[in-house]
């Protein structure tokens, strides 16, 4: 993803995320961070005849990845696009040698909590009210070891209670440093 890609990931992020859209500031500085040898960044997008149908994002510090959104257009939903473009943010986490890669998602978000466990995400916890306005939980999910896998086959959904601590609500996202539950701070991903 480049600046100029900006206008047209606004319009399909309005459309799949009318409550808590990021705004064209935000994508603008994730960006900037997207370059250089320092890079923490990696953003991507999906054309299909000349028109952007999908992107996703990626932090990665201190060995950690963090899917920071990932949405594909609607009438690309179960073409494996979405797939793709996890499979990038995976390869980009393993590129930047992340032992782990993190990820929120919306509680009802079961068609994004489905691609993630098809790649072995597992939850780990809850964060409470992350997404507002709405008050909606945010579900923890963890993929740990070597990052980019090949998905497995779909299976029923691991609803294991978490295994570890969530993080308080109230804690900065750890790659962002934004405080949840403001708007717009969130992550897609
Ligand atoms: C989340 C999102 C990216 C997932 O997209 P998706 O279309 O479900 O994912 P895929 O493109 O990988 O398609 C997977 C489905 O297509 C099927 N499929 C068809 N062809 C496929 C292929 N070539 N490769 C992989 N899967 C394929 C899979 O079996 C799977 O079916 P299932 O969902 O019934 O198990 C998409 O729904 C989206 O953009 N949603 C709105 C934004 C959002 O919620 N983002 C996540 C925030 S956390």
């Amino acid at each position: 993803m480049r600046w100029w890609d900006i206008e047209p990931v606004l319009a399909l992020e309005h459309d799949l995320f009318p409550e808590d859209a990021w705004s064209r500031g935000m994508f603008w500085s994730d960006l900037a961070q997207a370059r250089g040898p320092r890079a923490t960044r990696h953003y991507v997008v999906a054309e299909a005849a000349g028109r952007i149908v999908g992107y996703a994002g990626l932090a990665a510090i201190d060995g950690t990845g963090d899917v920071l959104t990932i949405a594909a257009a609607r009438d690309q939903w179960g073409t494996g696009l979405g797939s793709r473009l996890l499979t990038d943010l995976l390869q980009a986490a393993t590129a930047h040698d992340c032992h782990e890669v993190l990820l929120e998602v919306r509680v009802d978000n079961t068609r994004a909590q489905r691609l993630y466990e098809r790649f072995g995400f597992e939850p780990i916890g809850f964060r409470r009210g992350y997404y507002q306005p709405g008050n909606v939980d945010a579900l923890v999910m963890r993929l740990s070891g070597p990052a980019a896998q090949t998905p497995a086959r779909p299976e029923p959904a691991d609803r294991r209670e978490p295994q570890t601590p969530p993080r308080p609500a109230s804690d900065p996202h750890p790659m962002t440093g934004h405080a949840p539950g403001t708007q717009g701070t969130q992550t897609h991903g």
